[in-house]
């Protein structure tokens, strides 16, 4: 597998399951992270919603230290590949996302894949909201001081909406592209059920 594709598959999982692992409850379904080790491309590939090029030049600066955040206790930390990419693309300015432009930004990029466009455009709605609901707890992440070395400070917002997206997206796979089978069954199950604990 090409060094590009599995930095992408890496991310993508790490886009499923990082705000399950934030929860450490010890009731808690989504602690033990997902219950199969197969790759949720496996399953269903969902579209890319931001350039590849740039997700994985954000990647590469911010993963390790994205990593290491996902790991801490408290208020989420902001996801700086995330903000990374935003900025890349002109969709982030204080502490905000362009909703509209970022809404068109997602729609062209499944413009040649009919199935997905309605899920998509619901998924964006639905995220905002999200996001909206969650205002309290992402603006103290914004507001966090950096607790190692080099640690640098992200505004949650575009974390928050970009893992969203690929949690919804994920979940309400289309019939027609999910890959029916028992593991791909278990992921999707966690998928639908982890994300907005
Ligand atoms: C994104 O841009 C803002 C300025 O608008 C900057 O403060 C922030 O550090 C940038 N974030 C990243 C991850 O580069």
């Amino acid at each position: 597998m090409g060094q590009e594709r599995r930095v992408m598959l890496k991310l993508a999982l790490w886009l499923l399951t990082s705000g399950a692992m934030v929860v450490k409850a010890a009731d808690n379904p989504c602690a033990a992270g997902p219950p199969v080790d197969t790759n949720p491309a496996e399953c269903c590939p969902t579209p890319m919603l931001m350039d590849g090029t740039i997700m994985m030049d954000c990647y590469q600066k911010y993963g390790e230290q994205t990593k290491k955040q996902l790991q801490m206790e408290g208020i989420p930390r902001g996801c700086c590949i995330a903000e990374c990419a935003m900025n890349a693309t002109n969709m982030y300015a204080d502490g905000m996302l362009k909703r509209d432009d970022l809404s068109k930004m997602f729609m062209d990029a499944v413009k040649d894949k009919p199935e997905w466009m309605s899920l998509v455009r619901d998924a964006t709605n639905a995220c905002f909201e999200l996001a909206e609901k969650k205002k309290d707890e992402i603006e103290a992440g914004a507001k966090l001081e950096p607790s190692f070395e080099g640690e640098k400070i992200c505004h949650p917002i575009s974390g928050t909406v970009l893992r969203c997206m690929g949690m919804m997206m994920f979940a309400q796979c289309p019939a027609s592209i999910f890959n029916v089978n028992d593991n791909c069954n278990k992921l999707r199950e966690y998928g639908s059920m982890c994300p907005m604990i």
